[in-house]
């Protein structure tokens, strides 16, 4: 289990063949969110199965440190060349809460090991309040105060918090078309004076994922990287979700088309067979480790870091992306567009904020019980009522969210548009 009482229901699941689940009941039910995002080719795809029987049959694991093995190699490479080459490095780890946290601690690292005085008292993170970057305690200190983290709070190291972007609700009424980037306006004048007290900021690019699907403009992340940029702040991208072409392209960076510190990624990675984070590191930072110093190296060894068997997932899944990544992503993305309109003309008054990008899609379903958070009681009962009927999704509160596998067939995505229209035609309060 991953939750422990909160008086979840649980479905045993028996199979599963590329967007779709088989209980044991022999129920099928399509999945829509990619289980919580990562069977990004849907399950047991193939090739990736394939891949992962192949390399069963020369190397399993070998402790990462001090050795190495051809899958990580080649998958490390591959990644690299995906960014066209802007990061120097590639350290691997086995979820996205570690490949956060491995970051974090690289930047605090790289002010000791440069051991500059101006540098010194950068203890500081910055952090935005609709942001979700894992459950350690680390991810938790640099991500906003939700159902998740509330309790954990005291554990948090310190932190500035900022609003985050959230153009769907922009609390200065601006659009796209005339968006200085005044949320960000604040944060300029607290950094006048005190900037070097601050180590770096960790965001999720274009989308913020787990708190609501919450979309920002580019521009949002092009100024970010320019105040980081002027005061040797380091910015890290969360690219847990949004990497792996979730948003149409490689990460959702490469559309803001700015230069982040490092980005770290996982979920996607490996298609979802078999757990792998990497964290990438651009070099001016990769070079503040490399010393005669053994006190500045970086140790961080997860015991299954670099397992030659996710390795060789990995290299599979970034291969099938290469083969039919974009059209299929553009091939929802049209789809999404499609369905928006229907759904903005046939529910005026039941849902708003509708929204799509790649192949992400979600909207807010208007409705007055209980707040716009993780609990709101609307998405339970969605949820289960769209389960009812054969498709997988978990609102966030009343956002309600499709993340399909890129490969998902059009009639299964007809299927899942049936059923929110099923959902919405409904008044809330009849729902289950
Ligand atoms: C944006 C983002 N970052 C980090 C994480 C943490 O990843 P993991 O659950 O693999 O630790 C998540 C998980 O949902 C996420 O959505």
């Amino acid at each position: 289990m991953s939750i422990l009482g909160g008086n979840e229901k649980e479905i045993s699941i028996q199979s599963a063949q590329d967007e779709f689940l088989y209980t044991h009941k022999g129920h099928k039910i399509i999945d829509a969110i990619s289980s919580w995002w990562t069977c990004i080719h849907g399950h047991r795809n193939p090739r990736i199965m394939e891949a992962i029987r192949k390399q069963t049959e020369s190397l399993d694991h070998v402790i990462f440190a001090g050795f190495t093995h051809d899958p990580g190699e080649i998958l490390a490479e591959e990644i690299l060349k995906t960014t066209n080459n802007e990061f120097e490095a590639v350290f691997f780890s086995d979820n996205g809460s570690n490949a956060i946290e491995i970051a974090v601690k690289l930047a605090v690292q790289f002010f000791k090991n440069k051991n500059h005085s101006k540098d010194i008292n950068r203890k500081t993170w910055i952090r935005f309040t609709k942001s979700y970057h894992g459950d350690s305690i680390g991810a938790m200190s640099l991500g906003g105060e939700s159902v998740f983290t509330r309790i954990f709070r005291d554990l948090n190291f310190p932190s500035k918090e900022y609003k985050s972007p959230d153009c769907m609700n922009c609390p200065w009424d601006k659009s796209p078309s005339n968006c200085k980037v005044e949320c960000l306006d604040e944060m300029e004048q607290d950094l006048k004076g005190q900037s070097d007290t601050i180590v770096g900021v960790v965001v999720e690019p274009l989308v913020s994922g787990a708190n609501g699907m919450v979309f920002h403009e580019e521009k949002f992340l092009q100024r970010l990287r320019k105040l980081t940029q002027e005061r040797d702040i380091i910015l890290i991208l969360d690219e847990v979700f949004t990497g792996m072409l979730r948003t149409g392209e490689w990460y959702a960076y490469q559309k803001a088309k700015i230069q982040p510190d490092m980005i770290c990624l996982a979920k996607g990675l490996t298609g979802g067979s078999l757990p792998l984070a990497l964290t990438l590191i651009r070099k001016e930072i990769v070079e503040a480790f490399h010393s005669e110093n053994v006190n500045h190296a970086f140790y961080h060894g997860h015991t299954m870091a670099g397992s030659a068997l996710a390795c060789s997932a990995g290299i599979a899944s970034v291969e099938i992306l290469h083969e039919t990544g974009k059209e299929n992503i553009s091939r929802i993305e049209a789809y999404f567009f499609g369905k928006k309109k229907v759904l903005e003309e046939r529910f005026p008054h039941k849902i708003k904020n509708l929204r799509h990008l790649g192949a992400i899609f979600a909207m807010e379903v208007v409705q007055d019980i209980g707040p716009d958070e993780y609990l709101n009681p609307i998405g339970r009962k969605i949820r289960n009522f769209a389960m009812e009927q054969g498709v997988l999704i978990r609102p966030l509160g009343n956002t309600v969210y499709l993340t399909p596998p890129y490969n998902i067939r059009e009639s299964s995505l007809d299927t899942i548009f049936e059923v929110l229209e099923n959902i919405l035609e409904k008044e809330f309060t009849q729902l289950p």
